[in-house]
């Protein structure tokens, strides 16, 4: 009788520990590395953007959050790498060339439309965000510019970035005004 007691004690202790509640929310995989990597007290390797293998990799990697309800989010603020994180600039730089840059120049020269240069010396990424996701323009934008804003090739509802796509550039933007 008391091997039972015992056994179903370690049965409890199984099934507690089974059903302790997953961490709620997911981390950042890329705050996990920084993290590991201080802890570490390590350089952060040196990374060669034009290495092929490298260029293989990003081109890879799938978005990790996802807005299951389709509907855009509205951004309130960014959390800014403390140091401007390579392979988001590399992705940033790929979405730049193949859909904005036909319109927007990366320096502050007014092209078919204005610079980003000095976009963030304007407004802030939460902005840049939010246009460029889809999120309504009366929600994040002045009266007076929305108009204007309408007219970016983004906020047709076919061309809008993911939020991925979106952060991606505003690491482009950061490191191209450092
Ligand atoms: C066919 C031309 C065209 C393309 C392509 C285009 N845009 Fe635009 N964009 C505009 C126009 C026009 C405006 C409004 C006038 C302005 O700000 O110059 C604008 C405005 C913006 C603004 C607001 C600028 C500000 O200073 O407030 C952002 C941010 C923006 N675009 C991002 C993007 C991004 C990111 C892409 C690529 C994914 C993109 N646009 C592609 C034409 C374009």
């Amino acid at each position: 009788m008391k091997k039972i007691g015992i056994l179903f004690v370690i049965a409890l202790g199984i099934w507690a520990c089974q059903n302790e509640p997953k961490e709620a929310q997911a981390q950042d995989p890329r705050e996990m590395e920084k993290a590991i990597n201080s802890s570490l007290n390590e350089e952060p390797p040196q990374v060669d953007l034009n290495d092929p293998e490298l260029q293989e990799k990003v081109r890879k990697l799938e978005p990790k959050a996802h807005n299951n309800s389709g509907e855009p989010i509205l951004i309130k603020g960014v959390n800014l790498n403390e140091t401007v994180n390579p392979q988001m600039v590399m992705k940033g730089q790929q979405v730049y060339q193949k859909k904005c840059a036909s319109c927007h120049n990366l320096n502050d020269k007014a092209f078919k439309a204005s610079g980003f240069g000095d976009f963030l010396q304007r407004r802030e990424p939460a902005f840049f965000m939010n246009m460029v996701t889809g999120v309504k323009l009366e929600d994040f934008a002045p009266a007076s510019d929305i108009s204007t804003l309408k007219k970016c090739w983004t906020r047709q509802e076919s061309n809008k970035l993911t939020i991925i796509e979106a952060r991606d550039m505003v690491e482009l933007l950061v490191s191209e005004n450092q």
